[in-house]
């Protein structure tokens, strides 16, 4: 079923040299019979999943973690906001002061390269071996893991960030079909006007910075294509080129559907908002899927899908995985966790609760939610593109530069000219 994906990504970059997993077998513990890795350790784990349906994600993979390793103790390392908004540069400061937690979130694709060629996370192949993961994960995927032949860290999940989810009492009211798809953002805009004028609430919601990038990165694949998305990261698309102005028009108009209060909030408040019927879009990444099931609601009774209008048949990807920094103080520990996070088990329950499809092949698709469903199908036979917000198209220096352009435009601190000027710079200073 999915032997049909493509990714487009950039190739991985420098060699880096790796030092030896050998720390993991010097750890206190030895493996048991559950699995596990003997008695007195701990493992602190660092991510950014601290609360809302994220954290019940976090719990569920905690829950197969203590069930296969009773005498390891799990340390809650996670740093709230969204998307590691907070966590990351804490996370960089803790590893360059050589105090790293045992294990932590990277995303596959460019951000964990850089962690990579930092010489701050451990190869983790040994562990593939060990593990039985060679063949869980998807080549492609693994691909994105690696680094001159070494693995560095163990995929838990895929996400899809270019997805719209909509309130549908909010669409009805407002004269729409809340069955129909929009083919292009014009007739988005269309609906979003609607929603404006017949119910006055807002037609889209958007929240803080990092989510208004996530929704900037899928209005430039809408309207760039799949192939000039990527070429954006690769150099073969010119972020001059009048086809990027039209995106950015585009986004500019976007932003004018959306709250004022946005960037005083995070993505769980602007999907909230969809969830009461206060807006009727929201663009996010399928964790949003999650919060929606917390709250109680089904669909297509109370909230509906698709991908944002002029993405379809494209899954802008990302997923999390998990690492062994450099000196990490537990390894036995870290060895542990990373062992639940190749597990069908602990892959079944985490991603059953976060909303994203498990990394590995073998799960069940019947085991999960409609949503979830039709995410794997997609996964299986759509062109795969990278997502920018979520570090998996380009190294954290190129995506900060851009989101920060973002905010000044998005906050009033220039027009469009100045906005894609920024961009063309952010490009020239970091463009590999
Ligand atoms: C992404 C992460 C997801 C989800 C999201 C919102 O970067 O990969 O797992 O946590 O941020 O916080």
């Amino acid at each position: 079923m999915r032997t049909a994906r493509k990714f487009t990504a950039m190739a991985a970059g420098l060699a880096v040299a790796s030092l030896a997993l050998a720390a993991c077998s010097t750890g206190s513990g030895s493996d048991d019979e559950t699995g596990g890795t003997g008695s007195g350790d701990e493992v602190e784990v660092f991510t950014w999943w601290a609360s809302g349906s994220e954290k019940l994600g976090l719990d569920a993979l905690v829950g197969v973690f203590e069930t296969q390793n009773p005498d390891v103790a799990f340390v809650n390392g996670a740093v709230a906001g969204g998307a590691g908004s907070a966590a990351k540069d804490l996370l960089q400061s803790r590893l360059q002061a050589n105090d790293p937690p045992d294990t932590f979130q990277a995303h596959a694709g460019a951000e964990l390269t850089d962690y990579i060629n930092a010489g701050q996370v451990e190869d983790v192949s040994a562990l593939y071996d060990e593990f039985g993961l060679r063949d869980a994960f998807p080549a492609d995927l693994v691909e994105r893991l690696t680094v001159d032949g070494k693995i560095y860290s163990i995929p838990s999940n895929i996400h899809r960030a270019n997805v719209v989810w909509a309130n549908t009492q909010l669409l009805t009211d407002s004269g729409l079909d809340p069955a129909a798809t929009y083919a292009t953002l014009d007739d988005w805009f269309v609906a979003l006007d609607a929603v404006k004028e017949k119910t006055g609430r807002t037609p889209l919601s958007v929240a803080t910075t990092w989510t208004q990038v996530n929704l900037f990165e899928t209005i430039l694949l809408s309207d760039l294509g799949a192939d000039g998305y990527n070429g954006l990261w690769d150099g073969s698309t010119d972020w001059a080129s009048p086809e990027v102005t039209d995106a950015l028009a585009d986004f500019e108009k976007l932003m004018s559907y959306t709250n004022e209060d946005r960037d005083g909030l995070d993505w769980p408040d602007a999907t909230q908002q969809v969830i009461d019927g206060n807006a009727a879009f929201n663009v996010m990444g399928d964790w949003a899927v999650a919060a929606f099931e917390e709250a109680g609601k089904k669909a297509p009774a109370d909230y509906v899908y698709m991908p944002v209008p002029g993405t379809d048949g494209v899954f802008d990807f990302l997923a999390d995985s998990f690492t062994l920094p450099v000196g990490a103080p537990h390894p036995a520990g870290a060895k542990a966790w990373l062992k639940t996070i190749g597990s069908l088990d602990g892959q079944v329950a985490f991603n059953k609760a976060k909303g994203s499809i498990p990394a590995r092949n073998d799960a069940k698709p019947e085991d999960f939610s409609e949503y979830q469903q039709s995410a794997m199908t997609s996964f299986g036979q759509d062109t795969i593109v990278s997502s920018l917000a979520h570090g998996a198209a380009a190294p954290a220096a190129w995506a900060n530069a851009i989101s920060d352009a973002t905010s000044k435009f998005t906050t009033g601190g220039g027009d469009l000219a100045g906005f894609q000027a920024d961009l063309v710079a952010a490009a020239e200073a970091n463009a590999g």
